[in-house]
């Protein structure tokens, strides 16, 4: 039998309302902060990420899914989309005012990852770029609207943490490399065989090794006070900001952050439920990767959220949606009266109280009307709308409301049959 790919999952009906329930509270959150939406496409030539990612990072040394087109082009699937939103910045804006743009988008990434809980090869990501400024209260505007985000998707403030730290500018980063390679130098034996690779190449992932026994070893080891006064100053602003506005980082000067764009602040939030793949949302300032890939120096701070970690922290409703209303008929006959009414339903387009559309369906393959209840009942509709001889001769239909059991009879007219139907999930919705 064909499978899903490892690593890659479908999302079923009855897991989609959690799926939409959080774009819809991120889509609320980025309009309150003024993001506006931008959509990349899945592909992109790999220089773009090998350029911005680095070339020594895991991302681009083993986990991008590249391929050569017909044309002998290399094209890669994107890891992520910083490095995406910030080529179709330089292709359509840079240097155009407003001078600040903020971004947000939602999709698939993919990195061929050893696939464990919370880690998969292709994962969605939820994100936002703010492109155009330097200033430490956008790194606090930024990393406030994540937070304000799981308020809105009632993630409890005890169960996520916010880990700052900052990586301070090229110098200050360089230093930063040179300090840790120079502590872990001694003990780099004892290390994992990922580790002692890392070491000339990319130092500074060594620190965030998953390898228990290395965990052990680097549990105390850190390096402090090497920020020029510019980037120190910068820094505390952000935390400042932060806590006057009741988030609280926690200062982790061991989030280094996997990929090389990152220059000053990063941060990442964690959740208590999650196991060792614990960060729902991980970000930072690149304020040479525009300059870097080609476009004007401009600073710039995003973030992303896995979306599969946001579901796994969260207690979302994994339910299908239930039918609202489904119309069955005594015999073949009526169908076609049915098919009618089910059409002029469907093209009245009511709202109810949540602002989604009142749905409707029949089940006419079936002829028995149990059997097309039994049906409705399996798709959980609430109303079913009996078409029987006898009514028919009346010009009448009967309700059923399938909760209570109780039927009514009312005008075979799609008018009276609409607003009838419109009052009781009303009624349902708010009793
Ligand atoms: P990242 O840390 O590589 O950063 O990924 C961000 C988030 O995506 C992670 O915290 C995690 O929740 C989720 N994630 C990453 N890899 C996987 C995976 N294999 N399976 C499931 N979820 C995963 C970035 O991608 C940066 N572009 C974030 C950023 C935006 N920095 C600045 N702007």
């Amino acid at each position: 039998m064909l499978k899903a790919l490892r690593g890659t999952k479908d999302i079923l009906p009855a897991d989609i309302s959690a799926w939409q329930h959080i774009e819809s509270c991120a889509r609320d959150i980025f309009a309150i902060y003024n993001y506006k939406e931008i959509r990349t496409p899945v592909i992109e030539q790999s220089s773009l990420f090998t350029r911005s990612i680095g070339d020594y990072t895991d991302i681009v040394q083993k986990e991008m899914y590249v391929f050569s087109d017909r044309g002998g082009r290399n094209i890669a699937l994107r890891p992520e989309a910083t490095a995406s939103v910030v080529r179709a910045y330089i292709e359509n804006y840079n240097g155009q005012l407003p001078k600040i743009k903020k971004f947000f988008y939602l999709g698939p990434m993919f990195r061929a990852e050893r696939p464990q809980k919370g880690r998969q090869r292709q994962f969605h990501q939820l994100g936002a770029e703010l492109i155009g400024s330097d200033e430490p209260i956008r790194d606090a505007e930024i990393i406030y609207m994540a937070v304000d985000f799981l308020e809105n998707l009632h993630m409890r403030k005890d169960e996520f943490y916010v880990k700052l730290n900052s990586l301070g500018c090229e110098k200050d980063k360089a230093l930063i490399i040179q300090k840790y390679k120079k502590i872990i130098s001694p003990i780099l034996g004892k290390l994992c065989e990922k580790c002692k690779m890392r070491y000339d190449k990319n130092a500074l992932r060594i620190l965030d090794c998953k390898n228990p026994e290395c965990g052990k070893i680097l549990k105390n080891i850190k390096v402090e006070n090497v920020l020029c006064s510019d980037c120190e100053a910068h820094f505390k602003s952000v935390e400042k900001y932060l806590n006057d506005w009741g988030v609280k980082p926690i200062i982790d000067p061991k989030i280094v952050r996997g990929l090389d764009y990152y220059t000053k602040t990063v941060f990442e939030i964690t959740h208590k439920k999650l196991g060792a793949q614990d960060a729902i949302c991980a970000g930072g300032r690149y304020n040479n990767l525009i300059k870097d890939i080609g476009g004007k120096d401009t600073p710039a701070i995003g973030f992303a959220f896995g979306i599969e970690r946001l579901i796994l922290a969260g207690s979302f409703c994994d339910k299908e949606k239930p039918l609202d209303v489904f119309i069955a008929t005594t015999g073949k006959m009526l169908n076609e009266k049915a098919l009618m009414l089910l059409k002029e339903l469907r093209e009245g387009r009511v709202r109810k109280s949540d602002n989604s559309l009142i749905s409707y369906d029949v089940y006419l393959e079936e002829e028995s009307l149990k059997g097309q209840l039994k049906q409705a009942q399996r798709e959980g509709s609430k109303f079913v709308i009996i078409f029987g001889e006898q009514e028919f001769q009346e010009n009448k239909v009967l309700i059923k409301d399938m909760k209570t059991g109780c039927q009514e009879k009312i005008d075979c007219d799609f008018r009276v049959i609409l607003a009838e139907i419109e009052k009781k999930i009303r009624e349902i919705d708010n009793p």
